[in-house]
């Protein structure tokens, strides 16, 4: 299982992440025994490791009957030169992980980045992950957006969590890893999820912001929702943190600078699948809260439509589904002609077929006018933020060999509530 020869010492489950501060990246990587945390690193081309950063490690006790023990080591790297590449290794004196390199972020507000995204991939059955691996390593994504799921339960006392973060170590360890809670993630209170990820923010990574070219990206829990035995208030607490953050990137000069936001959620407000989840019903706790709650929880819908989301980004369901512009229900195309020039409303994408244990799902067989484009081929989305007023996505289909199934422009020459009207 582990390559190294210190057995105890060995290093899996590298992975990337962006800090929230330009010119930074985050290692995040486990050890079974305690260890030094350092990453060292070079410019390609110049001197090999010529330079060091010290993090620090923390020391995660499985809930499991084993009580198995890890150590979680997190290093920031600093002062990196925008859209230069690194090589780097992590670990210490003791042990070193294998060389992989990345290329720091272009910080201009003017960059286009390109995505993947994509949700549900997990440890059994991931059929998109050669894809996957191969094109990143290839240059064509800057980040990966993971949208919830990683299927580590069952559980076997962490190690299929351990399983699962040395698959996708191939693609994180390369490019920033960003993620969300999934419902698979629940085990003990998402103990794994919150230990093992590092996103930007004091959440555990359960919610938080980013921004990248001229996109605000946030990420929510959607299990907030579902879980009230972990916490009724973490409900609460993510709304409040969702109004006081879009209203900061709703201020006339950041939303000049990056007007597009886009959000990130594990399940959908909307979907046209027959397995009785959350979106298959009219009245959805993600898109219109609680009421057998006290006080009542809120829902996201109003939110995200009062603060003018272009973008939101859904997976949970194993199928891959794009919706016309819509809210309560309803279509607000921009025009019948091109419903994506100037759209009514926000923009819907559930993107949740890159491939795990449970397959894919199956359709209801009379989608509601909302329901543009379904696939239940395994894939996953690319997004291109091209511009301020430009933004490309497509379906990659990987049981047809990578071919593009669905693509839209989504264009907008304003954002805010304003541009609804
Ligand atoms: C490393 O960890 C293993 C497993 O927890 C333990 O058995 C071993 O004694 C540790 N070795 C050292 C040198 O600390
Ligand atoms: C970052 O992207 C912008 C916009 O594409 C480009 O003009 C600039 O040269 C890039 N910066 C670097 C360091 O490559
Ligand atoms: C679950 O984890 C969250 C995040 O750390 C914490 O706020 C909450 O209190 C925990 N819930 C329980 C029941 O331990
Ligand atoms: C609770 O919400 C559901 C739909 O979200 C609605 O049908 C029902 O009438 C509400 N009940 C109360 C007491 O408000
Ligand atoms: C939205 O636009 C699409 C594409 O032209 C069209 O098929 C659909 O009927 C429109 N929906 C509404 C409610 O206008
Ligand atoms: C934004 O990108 C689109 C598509 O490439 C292009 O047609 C448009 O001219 C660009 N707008 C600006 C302001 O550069």
């Amino acid at each position: 299982m582990c390559p190294c020869a210190l057995k105890h010492f060995c290093y899996q489950i590298i992975g990337l992440s962006v800090t929230g501060v330009p010119g930074s990246m985050e290692v995040t990587w486990t050890t079974f025994n305690k260890t030094e945390s350092l990453v060292e690193y070079g410019l390609v081309g110049g001197r090999l490791f010529e330079m060091t950063s010290k993090g620090y490690s923390t020391l995660f006790v499985d809930s499991g009957h084993e009580k198995r023990h890890m150590y979680i080591h997190r290093v920031i790297l600093t002062g990196l030169k925008p859209a230069a590449t690194y090589l780097y290794h992590c670990g210490s004196d003791e042990g070193w992980s294998d060389v992989f390199s990345f290329t720091a972020l272009n910080d201009s507000t003017c960059f286009s980045p390109k995505f993947a995204l994509y949700g549900d991939l997990g440890n059994e059955n991931p059929q998109s992950l050669a894809r996957l691996q191969k094109e990143t390593q290839l240059g064509m994504y800057d980040v990966i957006l993971h949208i919830g799921k990683f299927h580590t339960e069952p559980y076997d006392n962490a190690r299929i969590g351990d399983e699962f973060m040395r698959q996708i170590q191939s693609i994180a360890a390369y490019v920033p890893y960003m993620t969300c809670p999934g419902n698979h993630e629940a085990a003990y209170n998402f103990s794994n999820y919150r230990n093992r990820f590092s996103m930007p923010g004091q959440t555990e990574s359960l919610w938080y912001s980013w921004n990248l070219g001229s996109a605000h990206i946030i990420s929510l829990s959607t299990e907030v929702y579902f879980y009230l035995e972990f916490g009724k208030e973490l409900l609460f607490k993510q709304y409040e943190w969702l109004k006081k953050d879009l209203e900061e990137a709703n201020l006339p000069e950041n939303r000049a600078v990056r007007p597009w936001i886009i959000t990130m959620g594990h399940r959908p407000m909307y979907c046209s699948d027959d397995d009785l989840d959350d979106c298959t019903r009219f009245d959805s706790y993600v898109r219109l809260g609680r009421n057998d709650t006290k006080p009542p929880a809120p829902g996201l819908e109003d939110l995200f439509y009062r603060y003018g989301v272009d973008l939101e980004l859904w997976a949970h369901e194993h199928t891959y589904e794009r919706l016309w512009p819509v809210y309560g229900d309803k279509v607000y195309n921009g025009s019948s002609e091109q419903p994506y020039v100037n759209p009514k409303a926000p923009v819907h994408i559930i993107t949740g077929s890159a491939g795990c244990r449970e397959k894919t799902d199956t359709f209801n067989p009379n989608p509601k006018e909302w329901s543009a484009f379904r696939s239940t081929d395994y894939g996953y989305t690319r997004m291109q933020v091209v511009n301020t007023t430009h933004l490309y996505l497509e379906q990659v289909s990987d049981d047809q060999y990578g071919k593009v199934i669905d693509s839209i422009w989504v264009v907008k020459e304003k954002h805010g509530f304003s541009a609804w009207f």
